[in-house]
């Protein structure tokens, strides 16, 4: 008999559960084994300073010890439930929140679930080889805390189809373990978790942007009516807090130690910057570029009749739902959106209930706006003269009014052609990869020790020093 707090940690009363239990019982040797094969490379016998969720209570759910990823206690975690929850949206507006799978729902809820946990797998399937390429011990731990986390996310969203959808349910939970991210036959389900993160800078360029959609579509469904779901995602954003913190210090030590390279040595140039062995600014803007802009996609087309649905039967909530003031089912209201009119870009009011994918791109772009002003002042603070700015909101789309117009990154409609001849100039060319992946050859993993391109964090984790041995590697 398994001894269910220990070995998945959960309170969701778990022990008693004999149809969970048995479902889980299956599932779990197909994600060991998915993780021994997509998990980080040549990780399986290292001792990684992780933190563990063990339970909901503020003391419980960030144990820091030493454990084998394999071993990682992957838990099933959701925020208390309220007792007098309603669905605060849509036409069920008032009524309890609920605690089933409503039937006529039944199968949009499916999809709303196995897409979120799509994503979960396919980070970690995408990160899977930068452990080998690690600017530090520090990095190291904190990139394999954010793929155990990843994981968990998938077992939450696991533990809702299996306890909630019964065979169908089990069914996509297989399907989850089975999809690759980029591959050709069995893709992932969304376009930016097809892409390679080929490097670290990518790495944290992902967590700033791609993890913090996650943060804002697990914002609209802790909103949910299905209280369930609202519960479990409430719970997951403790962990994409963290996940975000890892991106957004990345990048801005990334910034901090070239300005700290170019002053010392009164340099501008990027070939300059480069002969020092850091990355120049406009390869960071490059980078940023390119993750700005194919996360912006993942918000789904500007207006969107599903976006409308979720909404009106209040399964998909907007982000900070419970704060906003107005009628909460949107019957009046209009919002802008762009569009492609000849040679200019237009704006145009359409009903709100449409827009609803727009306005949480709005939302997410206002949050990371004052991201990149954070790394903006790092730069400032340096005395150099060089702005990071966020593209046009047009430029590098493939999904929405965007799609099909070459737009520059200000805002200029071009041919293609015109488009082709600055590409370079705006995305990271093949050169400019090989250029960072030179710098990340090997593992930097000398206690205290820090890669040339990169500057040391502020802190070290949980009040650890910066020279703790954050990984032993045995
Ligand atoms: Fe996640
Ligand atoms: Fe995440």
């Amino acid at each position: 008999m398994i001894n269910y707090t220990e070995k998945i940690p959960n309170n969701v009363d778990l022990g008693r559960d004999r149809v969970l239990q048995r479902a889980l019982e299956h599932w779990q040797p197909a994600y060991l084994s998915w993780w021994y094969d997509m998990g980080p490379n040549e990780s399986h016998d290292f001792e990684v300073y992780l933190r563990t969720a063990t339970s909901v209570e503020p003391d419980g759910w960030a144990q820091f010890d030493y454990v084998k990823m394999p071993e990682y206690r992957w838990g099933i975690f959701l925020q208390p439930r309220d007792e007098k929850r309603q669905v605060n949206f849509g036409i069920h507006k008032g009524q309890p929140a609920w605690q089933d799978v409503p039937g006529e729902y039944r199968s949009i809820l499916r999809r709303i679930i196995v897409t979120q946990g799509d994503t979960e797998p396919a980070s970690v399937e995408q990160q899977k080889m930068l452990g080998l390429s690690c600017p530090s011990l520090y990095d190291l731990r904190n990139i394999f805390q954010v793929n155990v986390e990843e994981g968990r996310h998938l077992w939450a969203m696991v533990y809702l189809l299996h306890r909630y959808f019964g065979r169908d349910g089990r069914e996509e939970a297989e399907s989850l373990l089975a999809r690759r991210s980029g591959d050709t036959d069995n893709p992932r389900i969304l376009g930016a978790f097809n892409e390679p993160t080929p490097d670290w800078l990518a790495f944290y360029m992902f967590t700033f942007f791609t993890d913090r959609d996650g943060k804002f579509q697990l914002c609209a469904l802790a909103e949910s009516g299905f209280d369930p779901l609202a519960r479990t995602c409430r719970f997951m954003l403790t962990e994409e807090a963290h996940h975000m913190f890892v991106g957004e210090s990345g990048v801005s030590r990334i910034i901090q130690r070239t300005c700290e390279v170019m002053k010392e040595n009164k340099i501008d140039a990027p070939a300059d910057v480069r002969s020092l062995g850091v990355i120049d600014l406009q390869t960071i803007q490059r980078y940023l570029n390119f993750h700005y802009s194919v996360t912006l996609d993942l918000y789904g087309s500007d207006v969107s009749s599903n976006a409308a649905n979720y909404y009106t039967s209040g399964l998909k909530g907007r982000f900070r739902e419970t704060k906003l003031e107005d009628d909460h089912t949107l019957r009046d209201a209009m919002y802008p959106v762009s569009e492609v009119v000849g040679n200019k870009i237009n704006t145009k009011q359409v009903p709100a209930l449409t827009a609803l994918n727009e306005r949480l791109r709005d939302d997410y772009i206002e949050e990371i706006q004052a991201g990149v002003n954070r790394w903006q002042r790092v730069i400032d603070e340096a005395g150099i003269a060089f702005r990071l700015t966020l593209p046009h909101k047009g430029f590098h789309r493939e999904i929405g009014n965007f799609t099909g117009h070459f737009i520059s990154t200000t805002g200029e409609i071009l041919t293609e052609e015109q488009w082709k001849a600055h590409e370079f100039e705006w995305l990271p060319s093949p050169k400019d990869y090989s250029y960072v992946q030179s710098l990340m050859s090997g593992r930097v993993a000398e206690l205290g020790k820090f890669a040339n391109w990169i500057a040391p964090p502020v802190k070290g984790v949980n009040g650890q020093a910066l020279d703790f041995q954050y990984v032993r590697f045995n």
